[in-house]
């Protein structure tokens, strides 16, 4: 399955180190070249022999060790590599990594690559809590880096917490999605709406929210990146819409409803990421209102409720919706789920640092249809896109 591909599993050091041989395994056998990198800690907790007999390539563990090939493995293997999956990552890789820090063979590979680089925490539950560690995360996960989250539950050192190495199996599932992406979306339309709507009061004032569009417009770049045909409903925004895909920009939310309406039958996915106003005015004034009194009352009428009209329509095309929240995340996002007969939502605690409206990250959590969930740590909105549109596949092939 993963022929073909190269895998730097980059090996730090602690007690998971021993988990990462049976990744390492699991990768070799779904017939991926598999390289390991080992820090100097790594070396403490698991032989470097062990992971050689199983990758059936050297382990590298000194950038300075005969032969001397050291000045270009680095950049060759960081070249190479389709993926490097650091597992397990220590508080002092991320952190080093975070900080511009190459100062061995497994930080200088990270640094070179060009291909995706995905971490896998594993740590005391306290250090991963520690406000630095998490800060670093972010800042990682600004700039393209994945991250698994660390399972909870008994750990060596004898507490328990969140920290734990997740499941090899977890892990190698993983890494086979991001792999497995290139051409996946091939032969499918998708439809996804994007940024605010704008309510007009009269000629130069409008309700609106903070929506930049950039979660919207990450979708539509990721699933031009895997092959989809793409068509963009945009409302106002200040970014570039990706390169290759059909454009609509609307204004109101009426005029999203109408042109999603008019075309949603031809498209196989439809995912709504827009933050369409629930409420327009009753009626618009043809002139600037002017001040007067000390209050100013205006009725606001409903708007249609896009994503709800299509859940009645739908037939099997797949409908993922979003739903941003200031509280009761799970409650709120289960019952729009419901109710607007969405195949997926995305739950959105927009008060969250590093969530919601204008910022380049995203924290959400994917509900299905049934119940089940995953709960995503903070990932640049492009690797949130990828989530959704993996989890999307995996509806289709039920
Ligand atoms: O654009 P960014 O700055 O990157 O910010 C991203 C985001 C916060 C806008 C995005 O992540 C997000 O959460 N989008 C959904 C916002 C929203 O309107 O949520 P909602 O809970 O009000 O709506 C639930 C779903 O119904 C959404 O899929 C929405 O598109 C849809 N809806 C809502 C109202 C309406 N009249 N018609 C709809 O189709």
């Amino acid at each position: 399955m993963l022929k073909g591909k190269t895998v730097v599993v980059g090996v730090c050091g602690g007690i998971a180190a021993y988990k990462a041989v049976e990744v390492v395994s699991r990768l070799k056998k779904l017939n991926a070249d598999v390289h390991v990198i080992m820090t100097k800690n790594a070396e403490k907790f698991v032989a470097p022999l062990t992971f050689r007999s199983i990758c059936h390539n050297p382990v590298i563990t000194d950038m300075f060790e005969e032969p001397k090939i050291w000045d270009i493995q680095h950049i060759s293997l960081a070249q190479k590599a389709d993926l490097v999956v650091v597992a397990p990552a220590t508080a002092n890789i991320i952190g080093k990594v975070a900080g511009g820090i190459a100062d061995d063979m497994l930080s200088t590979t990270i640094m070179a690559a060009h291909s995706p680089v995905l971490f896998v925490p594993a740590m005391n539950d306290k250090m991963y809590e520690n406000p630095i560690v998490q800060e670093n995360i972010q800042k990682l996960a600004l700039h393209g880096y994945l991250f698994m989250e660390p399972d909870t539950g008994l750990m060596a050192c004898g507490t328990s917490g969140k920290g734990r190495f997740p499941s090899p199996e977890r892990v190698v599932d993983y890494v086979k999605e991001i792999l497995m992406r290139d051409a996946d979306y091939e032969g499918l339309k998708i439809l996804v709406t994007a940024g605010p709507t704008r309510e007009p009061i009269d000629p130069v004032r409008y309700i609106s929210n903070h929506s930049s569009g950039k979660m919207g417009y990450a979708v539509a770049k990721a699933a031009l990146e895997r092959g989809a045909c793409v068509k963009l409903v945009t409302g106002p925004v200040n970014i570039a819409p990706p390169s290759g895909a059909e454009v609509v920009r609307v204004s109101s939310a009426v005029d999203m409803y109408n042109e999603v309406m008019k075309s949603y039958e031809s498209f196989d996915v439809i995912v709504m990421v827009a933050a369409v106003a629930d409420y327009r005015c009753a009626s618009v004034s043809e002139k600037k209102i002017k001040k007067s009194g000390e209050t100013l009352t205006i009725e606001l009428v409903k708007n249609p409720d896009i994503a709800a009209e299509l859940g009645k329509v739908k037939g099997d095309r797949i409908l993922v919706g979003f739903s941003a929240e200031t509280d009761n995340l799970l409650g709120n996002a289960v019952s729009k789920l419901a109710l607007k007969n969405m195949d997926m939502i995305v739950a959105n605690d927009v008060t969250m640092e590093g969530a919601g409206f204008g910022v380049d990250t995203n924290i959400v959590k994917l509900i299905k249809r049934g119940g089940s969930r995953i709960d995503l740590p903070v990932m640049s909105k492009e690797n949130v896109a990828h989530k959704i549109l993996d989890e999307v596949l995996s509806i289709r092939k039920r």
